[in-house]
């Protein structure tokens, strides 16, 4: 068993796993030792905090061991993803990548002996959606029925918050003046569209009268953030996006949770005065991370 994307899962296993989550977060004695003797690899061909940390912090709080891998210096730059694959499942008992590529992701699991975990890539972040989930099921004791709203670029984050939102029986709206075209998944759109609990506005003041949670993210991707060739584009973005910040304007006259999966562009995507709000759950949700990392391993190692 993989998780590459949320789609893959039933139901059952993804609350499956958030309740576990929840539970490891308030005895983590219990699992000191779970994972005793078992290696975790992490290849990253992109940046990351919180991805690497929660997951290296979870294999060694689970009495495992995670070796971080930065792809450049791996031979994966110069061969085939799944011969290294091949040998790299036959010394480790699991693989955690981020990589640019959902297909070099789908081709490391059909060649791996042992389970992957997709770390985020340009199309899902399912292990952000996993975490996103048991916070709202922490802070509110259940999730079938509340409304979640996405304002920002349709991306990865956005593909698995629909797919997880609707699988728990949450209503979600988006507010995606642009789609990242990478990032684009007409099955889990359309599919997403049948449960009757997704929908799409324009309408980001209509949209958070009467919801539960704000939810937004980054308005560029993490590989292209830096990058001097994008810099048109970004300032593009900038300017499309900024009357759908997430800020006390917006949020006037609603009481709904903030969430962000972090890293935070303050005065972009959201305010700094929304980030350090009551209502804004989004540390608590970063520091999750490091939980569902751990309920993830432990499901997928066949440990629950
Ligand atoms: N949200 C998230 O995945 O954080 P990192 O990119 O820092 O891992």
């Amino acid at each position: 068993m993989h998780l590459l994307t949320l789609k893959d899962w039933a139901s059952e296993q993804i609350k499956e796993v958030i309740d576990k989550s929840i539970e490891i977060k308030k005895n983590p004695d219990r699992y000191r030792t779970s994972l005793e003797g078992k290696s975790l690899a992490m290849i990253f061909q992109k940046t990351s905090t919180r991805t690497r940390t929660s997951f290296e912090v979870a294999m060694t709080q689970l009495g495992g061991h995670a070796l971080y891998m930065d792809w450049r210096t791996t031979n994966l730059v110069l061969a085939d993803v799944r011969d290294e694959t091949r040998y790299l499942s036959r010394n480790v008992d699991c693989i955690m990548a981020r990589l640019l590529k959902h297909a070099d992701l789908k081709a490391m699991a059909e060649a791996s002996r042992v389970p992957v975990i997709n770390g985020c890539d340009e199309k899902y972040h399912p292990c952000q959606a996993i975490s996103d989930l048991m916070t709202i099921k922490e802070k509110k004791g259940f999730l079938n029925g509340l409304k979640l709203v996405y304002i920002g670029v349709h991306n990865n984050v956005c593909n698995s918050l629909i797919e997880g939102c609707t699988r728990m029986g949450m209503n979600i709206t988006t507010v995606t003046p642009m789609v990242n075209e990478p990032s684009f998944d007409k099955e889990l759109v359309e599919g997403a569209k049948r449960t009757g609990l997704y929908k799409t506005t324009m309408d980001a003041r209509e949209a958070v009268k009467d919801c539960d949670i704000v939810y937004t993210d980054t308005w560029v991707d993490m590989e292209f953030f830096l990058d001097p060739k994008f810099k048109e584009e970004k300032e593009k973005r900038i300017k499309l996006m900024m009357p759908y910040q997430v800020n006390k304007e917006l949020l006037k006259e609603s009481d709904a949770l903030v969430m962000h999966d972090m890293p935070i562009h303050r005065g972009y995507e959201i305010t700094g005065d929304v980030v350090e709000s009551p209502n804004s759950i989004i540390y608590d949700q970063s520091e999750n991370r490091l939980y569902s990392a751990k309920g993830i391993l432990l499901k997928l190692l066949g440990k629950t």
